[in-house]
Order: C-alpha cells, then sequence, then structure tokens
C-alpha cells in the first residue's frame, strides 16, 4: 500500500472557464452536492497522497478558500497568468521543489472522475515502471490532444488539435489530460518544455514527448468509460455531468437496498446517506449532510437539506433544513421544517404547518395549518388546527413551552413568552399571553353573546330578514 502512495496529487484549476459565462470561477460551480474542485480533491484524496497540491490562478481567493475548507491539508500553488498546463506543472515544482515518487496530474474540471482509475493509472505505472503513464480514451476527439503511436504501436508524442496534421487530426486515441509521473523526471523534464506552439503556451503534454526522447518508458491505460474524463466548460455540459454523477449515486444506493421510484426526477447529493429499505418516491431532493434511516418514506415531492429522518419515518411533500425528524413520525402534506426543528418519535405533522426551532415531544400531534416557532411541545400534546405560536413581539423571539397531554384549542395564539403546563387546556380561538398551569382550562376571547330580533329589526327587507322571519313563524 505506501509503496503505491504517490508522493503528490496535483489538481490543475487555474483556468478562467470564459465560457460558464459567470462571476463564480468555474470550479467553484457545483453538482451533487460538492464544487467541481471538491469532487477533484475527494477523488485525489482517495489515493492517499502525501501531498495534495491545487493550483489556482482565476479567483485564487474563493478557490483556495473552498480547497482549504474542504481539504485542510491541501497546498495551494498560485499561478498568475495562466500559461499552460505544464506552466502550471512548473509552478509547483518551482514552490516546492522536486518530488521523489509518483506524482499524479487531474484537472479541477472534470467531476466525473473516478478514484478506482487514477488508483488503477498509478498501479500500471509502478508494474510498468514508467516515466509516465497517460490516461487515455478512444471516442471522438474533437478538441482533445492526439495520442501519436509509431507503426507498432508505440507512444511517440501528444499532439494539441490545433497544432496536429489532417492525419493527426484522424486519430481517434485522446489524452484525457491526467498522468501519472515519476516525480523527479517530471521535474527536470517540465523545465525544457518550450512555448513553441500555436497558443504559445507551455504544454505538459510535451513532457510525454521529452520523456520518451529521453528514451524512458511510456505507458497508456485506456479509460473503461469515457464519460469520466469528459471536462466541463460550460453550463450545458456542467447539467450533463450532474445528471451523469446523479445517475452513478442512485446506482448505487438501489444497489444497497433503497428504493428509488423515479430516477429521473430524484436528486441525491454525494454526501447522503440512505438507510435499507427505504423508498424515495418522485421529485425528491436529498442534499448536504441528510442522513435517512431504514425503512423511511420520503416524497412525492420533498426538498431535505442537512436532515436527519428516522427509521420508517414518512414525509409528503415537505421541505425540511437542518432538521430531525424521529422514527415513526410522519410530516406533510405541505409542512416545512426549519432549522432546529426536532421532532420525536411517533408525532405527527400535518398539512400546511411550519416548525422553527421547535421541538415536539413523542406521540405529539400538530396536525393543521400552524405555526411552531421557537417552543417545546411534550409528549402526546395536541395543538389543534390554525394555531400560532407567536413567537416574536418585532424586537426579540420567545420561547413557548407546552406541557405533555397539554390540549391547544384550535385558532389558539400562544403569545410568547409563556407555557401552557401538563394537561391543560386552552378554549379554542383564545389569545393566551399568561401562563396556563397543569390541568386548568385558559380562556382568553370575548364571551358570545346573541341579540334578539336584531336581524329583522336592522336589516330589514333583506332575504335574511325574511328567512329569520319564516323561521319564526313556523
Ligand atoms: C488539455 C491537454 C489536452 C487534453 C485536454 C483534456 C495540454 C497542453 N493539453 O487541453 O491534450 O486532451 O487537456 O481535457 O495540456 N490550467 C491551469 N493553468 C494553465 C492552463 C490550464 O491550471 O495555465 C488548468 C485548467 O484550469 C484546466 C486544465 O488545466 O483545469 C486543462 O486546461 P485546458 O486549457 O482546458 O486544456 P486543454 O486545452 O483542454
Ligand atoms: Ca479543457
Amino acid at each position: 500500500m505506501s509503496e503505491s502512495r504517490p508522493a503528490a496529487v496535483l489538481v490543475l484549476a487555474a483556468g478562467e472557464g470564459r465560457r460558464m459565462k459567470s462571476r463564480l470561477p468555474k470550479v467553484l460551480h457545483s453538482l451533487c452536492g460538492r464544487s467541481m474542485v471538491g469532487h477533484a480533491l475527494a477523488v485525489a484524496g482517495e489515493l492517499d497522497p502525501e501531498r495534495l497540491v491545487v493550483v489556482v490562478g482565476h479567483g485564487r481567493d474563493q478557490v483556495s478558500a473552498e480547497v482549504t475548507g474542504q481539504s485542510p491539508g491541501a497546498l495551494v500553488v498560485v499561478q498568475d497568468q495562466q500559461l499552460g498546463t505544464g506552466h502550471a506543472v512548473r509552478m509547483v515544482t518551482e514552490t516546492l521543489g522536486d518530488f521523489r515518487g509518483t506524482v499524479v496530474v487531474t484537472y479541477g474540471d472534470m467531476p466525473l472522475l473516478r478514484g478506482q482509475t487514477l488508483r488503477e493509472l498509478v498501479d500500471v505505472h509502478h508494474a510498468g515502471g514508467n516515466a509516465v503513464t497517460v490516461l487515455t480514451a478512444t471516442g471522438d476527439p474533437a478538441g482533445y490532444g492526439r495520442i501519436v503511436r509509431d507503426a507498432d504501436g508505440a507512444f511517440l508524442r501528444i499532439v494539441e488539435q490545433r497544432d496536429a496534421t489532417p492525419a493527426e487530426l484522424a486519430i481517434d486515441e485522446y489524452n484525457s489530460g491526467c498522468y501519472a509521473f515519476d516525480g523527479a523526471l517530471l521535474a527536470d523534464a517540465i523545465k525544457r518544455v518550450t512555448t513553441d506552439n500555436t497558443q504559445q503556451q507551455e504544454y505538459l503534454t510535451d513532457v510525454v514527448g521529452i520523456l520518451r526522447g529521453d528514451g524512458h518508458p511510456i505507458g497508456t491505460v485506456l479509460a473503461a468509460d469515457v464519460a469520466e474524463i469528459h471536462g466541463v466548460n460550460d453550463r450545458v455540459q456542467l447539467a450533463a455531468a450532474r445528471r451523469a454523477l446523479n445517475d452513478r449515486i442512485l446506482e448505487h444506493w438501489m444497489r444497497a437496498g433503497v428504493t428509488i421510484v423515479d430516477p429521473a426526477t430524484t436528486w441525491v447529493d454525494v454526501t447522503v446517506t440512505i438507510g435499507q429499505d427505504a423508498e424515495i418516491g418522485p421529485q425528491v431532493q436529498l442534499t448536504g449532510a441528510t442522513a435517512i434511516a431504514d425503512g423511511a418514506r420520503i416524497g412525492p415531492g420533498c426538498l431535505l437539506e442537512d436532515a436527519v429522518v428516522g427509521k420508517d419515518a414518512v414525509l409528503l411533500y415537505a421541505v425540511c433544513r437542518q432538521a430531525e425528524v424521529g422514527p415513526g413520525v410522519t410530516v406533510g402534506p405541505y409542512a416545512f421544517l426549519r432549522p432546529g426543528t426536532r421532532i420525536s418519535e411517533n408525532a405527527h405533522i400535518g398539512c400546511h404547518v411550519e416548525l422553527k426551532n421547535a421541538e415536539v415531544g413523542p406521540g405529539a400531534k400538530v396536525p393543521h395549518l400552524t405555526y411552531v416557532g421557537d417552543a417545546h411541545i411534550g409528549a402526546d400534546a395536541n395543538i389543534g388546527a390554525g394555531t400560532i405560536f407567536a413567537n416574536y413581539d418585532g424586537v426579540g423571539k420567545h420561547h413557548t413551552d407546552v406541557g405533555e397531554h397539554a390540549f391547544v384549542g384550535s385558532n389558539s395564539v400562544l403569545v410568547a413568552p409563556v407555557a401552557i403546563g401538563d394537561g391543560a387546556y386552552t378554549a379554542a380561538g383564545s389569545v393566551i399571553t399568561g401562563d396556563v398551569a397543569s390541568g386548568e382550562l385558559g380562556v382568553a376571547r370575548g364571551r358570545q353573546h346573541n341579540s334578539h330580533g336584531w336581524v329583522e329589526r336592522k336589516r330589514q327587507g333583506t332575504r335574511s330578514a325574511d328567512a329569520a322571519k319564516r323561521a319564526r313563524s313556523e
């Protein structure tokens, strides 16, 4: 294992990505829960390199922050001007000194690349004792550097499309841009790269030809899945890469025992976990650190961000952000669980209910048309339809406590700070501004008074008055 541990993985990410037409640097555009450079770092990390190096240039502050945020141990090398892939690598060897051991080079805009593919590249590189091993692909080579071989099929060099002869353009094997190098040989050869090409740039690809010219063995590995090495240059390609990565994630979970009813409308981030026999319905998006336990049913129509969902819970048309839903809980349809919400086991959150920073005890019910903010609701309490927890007085937020087995009447307003005791009741339509102790009924509304004969006196000649008159004479 330690023998195959690369000395370094270099991630080239200095380019602007003009075709994204974005204020955001290209490699910070994200798919499936990670920026493109974040995917590159994750894949590089799978090789467990001694050093993880990212070359940044355009948007260096933003890109550096993202890199160190995700991989605190990564080294960031600045390439002020983008003078070519070879120049980028030269900046690294000039900054960090020569490498002993294997140096892998990848790009920050290749989010579909698998760690396993780089692993194979490194293994072939070591087995062949190569100076460099190039990851290649076959198919439509448009835009890529071509792999030029001799009549016996031995590797000669890489020629960029814009520098290629018509015969070279017809070659269908192309350069992925990923390589495993002998670090010491790379550090030497990179100094000998010229800018003798149509772009007048230092091409990393020229290092491969230089090493061959020195008589070193060169290897190639053909990528099994060409989609892996496709770079993202614009938002159309970003969407295609997102779809492909999402398909890969969904396949992983289906093979792990998760039912996904409609893969075409289900989106799951790489960072999400889903338990066995969970069922994900149509139009569901699971993002961030969301964790779904065994047997839970999510969807149709749910968005979960950093949400934790317990065993056998059921969520229907719900949005949950940084909320915890306990085992056996039912949520929705049309519920909004905001940050700090924790629903304990077997509780029920119903239709058109919003919760924020609210703890709901086991078996409690908040079934209809309710806002619960900054509150604790005890076990088995029942919150009547249309209850509002008035937590905000225009200046600060205040807490409401509802005891276990309490019964809050429909259309109550609980004006915080206020406490409803265990087993206490509030009458429907009450505006509760003072505490209601255990076992008490709190009533806070006008007492009903009926004015006898009022309609016939005050609304003479109306159909209401006529109906009242008929009713009286019957
Ligand atoms: C490069 C290869 C080409 C290969 C293709 C695969 C060279 C000369 N050509 O071409 O053979 O088929 O990748 O996608 O290497 N970058 C820097 N600094 C620079 C230039 C580039 O960091 O000065 C980074 C870019 O941000 C990008 C990567 O290197 O992530 C590739 O650069 P790009 O300009 O896209 O190379 P290609 O011309 O596509
Ligand atoms: Ca490119």
